[in-house]
């Protein structure tokens, strides 16, 4: 259904965790606290990212409830935490695991967000949590979830939010028409309406202040160098695409562009995080 392949999100998984913001996070682990036990629910959840990278900090007992709309990447993210932990066993339909010292209790939700409800009272979570997500959504949608999650005081934790700066190493020519490109290219329909693109943190940050949560933000740029080359391949060639198709008369130049860039020293692309408490 979305179209995101598995093999992209675990080249960039390493990057996506190296880059999450330290300080955002201990403010996540603190206000947890000593909890024994908590409920998070992670929105797009791909094959798991953000639960490899986010339970490893919290409470000793946790219940996670993963929920994507693509069934393909629901089963990569069975398989794959099955693997990562150190224990893992099948019951019914969950997915029990062993990490660390954490016990940590997985389900699986195949679901179209955009129809979904988005109060969650069928799982009553403590935390609300997405990763590289907010940026294909709309701003409708995205004050119907500040909304909902208001109305019952849950935290919202959402990470790696595009915000729209793209550099590489050295420059070239074409990289600020490719960036612009790019970030029109973002704001088009990702399945949730007009997506927010490089726009998510400030429409964010509104909504939040407007439902009366209190905010933690943090840059959590991708640092890429000589050992993220495949990375930074697929990368490029995904920025020339989309700017191709914003304008399509380039096409032959931004293809151009990206077989130059494919063998660059580096590049950062700016991401943003935020965890928010009501
Ligand atoms: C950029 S990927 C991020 C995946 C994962 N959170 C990670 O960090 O690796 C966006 C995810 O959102 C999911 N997604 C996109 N639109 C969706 C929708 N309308 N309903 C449910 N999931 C959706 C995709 O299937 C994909 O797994």
């Amino acid at each position: 259904m979305s179209g995101f392949d598995p093999g992209w999100l675990e080249l960039r998984e390493p990057i996506d965790h190296a880059a999450r913001n330290a300080e955002v996070e201990s403010v996540v682990r603190g206000y947890f606290g000593e909890r024994a036990s908590l409920t998070v629910v992670d929105l797009g959840c791909g094959t798991g990212s953000n639960l490899r990278a986010l339970a490893p900090m919290l409470s000793p007992r946790q219940h996670w409830h993963l929920i994507d709309g693509d069934p393909m990447l629901l089963a990569e993210a069975r398989r794959s935490l099955a693997l990562w932990a150190d224990c893992a066993r099948d019951a019914d339909d969950e997915l029990h695991l062993d990490k660390g010292d954490r016990q940590i209790r997985v389900s699986f939700e195949c679901a179209d967000l955009t129809l979904r409800d988005l109060h969650f009272s069928d799982i009553n979570p403590d935390l609300v949590t997405a990763a590289a997500l907010f940026d294909l959504v709309s701003l409708e949608w995205l004050e119907r979830l500040v909304a909902a999650s208001a109305q019952r005081h849950v935290p919202l934790y959402a990470v790696l939010n595009y915000d729209g700066l793209a550099h590489w190493q050295p420059q070239a020519p074409l990289d600020e028409r490719i960036v612009a490109a790019f970030n029109r290219h973002q704001r088009g329909d990702k399945g949730f309406g007009p997506a927010l693109g490089p726009t998510t943190i400030d429409a964010f940050s509104a909504l939040l202040a407007k439902y009366g949560y209190r905010v933690w933000q943090g840059d959590s740029p991708w640092q890429l160098g000589g050992g993220d080359r495949s990375l930074i391949r697929a990368l490029t060639a995904g920025f020339a695409t989309a700017a191709s198709e914003i304008e399509p008369e380039m096409v032959e130049a931004f293809a151009a562009w990206a077989d130059e860039r494919a063998d660059t020293e580096g590049a950062i692309i700016g991401h943003q995080d935020i965890f928010a408490a009501a």
